[in-house]
């Protein structure tokens, strides 16, 4: 099958337009025609060995996948054929099949388009996770938002604000900022400026948030901290700004706040235990709050452009060039 293939570790820029054997059907198993795959900043370290999990090589970069089922196996029961489903995979998405166990495949909500259901999967599921279950994020409490243009931030400022929080958010761009004030964040921060500290405690009467939503890591991380009420939580996601922040655990204990991670991809098994069955009721409640974000119109999934399969490489620029507002998509079928 066509597929964008990693056969050395290397930049994703720098991966070749290839074939692959097609993936072979297994029991509990659904085969799908991959219709979009989501490429993210995550996507760039796996082809590069730099992420905590990595393929077996040669492979087929990508694990956020929407298509249609094209074939189940005999004791297949919770998905048929012609199903649109949404998957998070262990590797193979930017290629034209994939086979996946049914436990991780989820129907993609009424009225949303497998392109749109992207974000939601990853994105919001991720965001979800984070606000939701481990910060426990309430109405009337103050969030700040960093990387708010991306992939992972916007739609933490969604859902912050659907919770009925207030949202401080940071966005490199005006195209981005506009996007993320049209979704409702209170204050829109220019994150060019790299000192934001001061502004934020002014925004709080100088108390500081109660919640940080982190996916940069670095100085981001730092100064974040030291703009954080009592009681404050700080989300650390990622570290696209390429540091990984290390940490003197007395601060935690003189401004008594706490720093939480979150990982989406331990519900769909990419840790070396392999929860994904365990985790089952887990994955399965963030879904259901997905879905009912979505069907209550309080999100809007936001796709900065699509790409056909060989346009791979154009592509990463939108990622590489920090211009994406939302996420980009990959069209493995054309
Ligand atoms: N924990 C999880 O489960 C989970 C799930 C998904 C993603 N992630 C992680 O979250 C991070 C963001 O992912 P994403 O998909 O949202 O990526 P994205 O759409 O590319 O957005 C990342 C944002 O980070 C900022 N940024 C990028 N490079 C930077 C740099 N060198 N220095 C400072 N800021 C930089 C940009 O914001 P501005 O230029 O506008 O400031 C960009 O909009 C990644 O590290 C990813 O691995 C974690």
């Amino acid at each position: 099958m066509r597929a964008v293939v990693c056969r050395e570790w290397m930049p994703f820029d720098e991966l070749e337009l290839g074939e692959l054997p097609v993936p072979e059907m297994r029991a509990g198993a659904v085969r799908i025609r991959i219709d979009a795959c989501g490429i993210s900043f995550a996507t760039g370290l796996v082809v590069q060995g730099k992420y905590q999990r990595k393929p077996p090589r040669p492979f087929a970069p990508g694990t956020e996948v929407v298509g249609t089922v094209i074939e189940c196996a005999d004791d297949v029961s919770r998905c048929k054929v012609s199903d649109l489903v949404m998957a998070f995979i262990d590797w193979g998405g930017s290629a034209t099949e994939a086979v996946v166990w049914e436990g991780q495949a989820y129907q993609v909500p009424e009225g949303l388009s497998a392109v749109d259901a992207i974000p939601l999967l990853s994105s919001y599921g991720t965001s979800y996770g984070a606000l939701v279950e481990r910060a426990e994020l309430k109405a009337g409490q103050t969030v700040l938002v960093h990387g708010a243009g991306g992939g992972v931030g916007l739609s933490a400022v969604e859902i912050a604000k659907d919770i009925g929080a207030t949202v401080i958010a940071r966005a490199g761009t005006e195209e981005k900022r506009d996007w993320v004030r049209q979704r409702g964040a209170d204050h829109v921060l220019d994150s060019r400026d790299p000192d934001f500290r001061d502004t934020v405690l002014d925004l709080t009467d100088g108390r500081g948030v109660d919640v940080v939503y982190d996916p940069l890591g670095g100085d981001v991380f730092h100064q974040s901290l030291r703009c954080m009420d009592m009681g404050g939580r700080l989300l650390t996601i990622g570290y696209a700004s390429g540091d990984i922040p290390q940490l003197g655990i007395n601060l935690l204990l003189l401004k008594n706040i706490t720093v939480m991670g979150f990982n989406w991809g331990t519900y769909w098994g990419w840790t070396p235990a392999d929860e994904r069955v365990r985790l089952t009721p887990e994955r399965d409640r963030v879904m259901a709050g997905l879905n009912d974000l979505w069907a209550r119109g309080a999100i809007q999934p936001k796709i900065h452009a699509t790409y056909p399969l060989a346009q791979f490489r154009e592509l990463w620029a939108d990622i590489k060039e920090r211009r994406a507002v939302g996420r980009v998509v990959l069209l493995p079928q054309e």
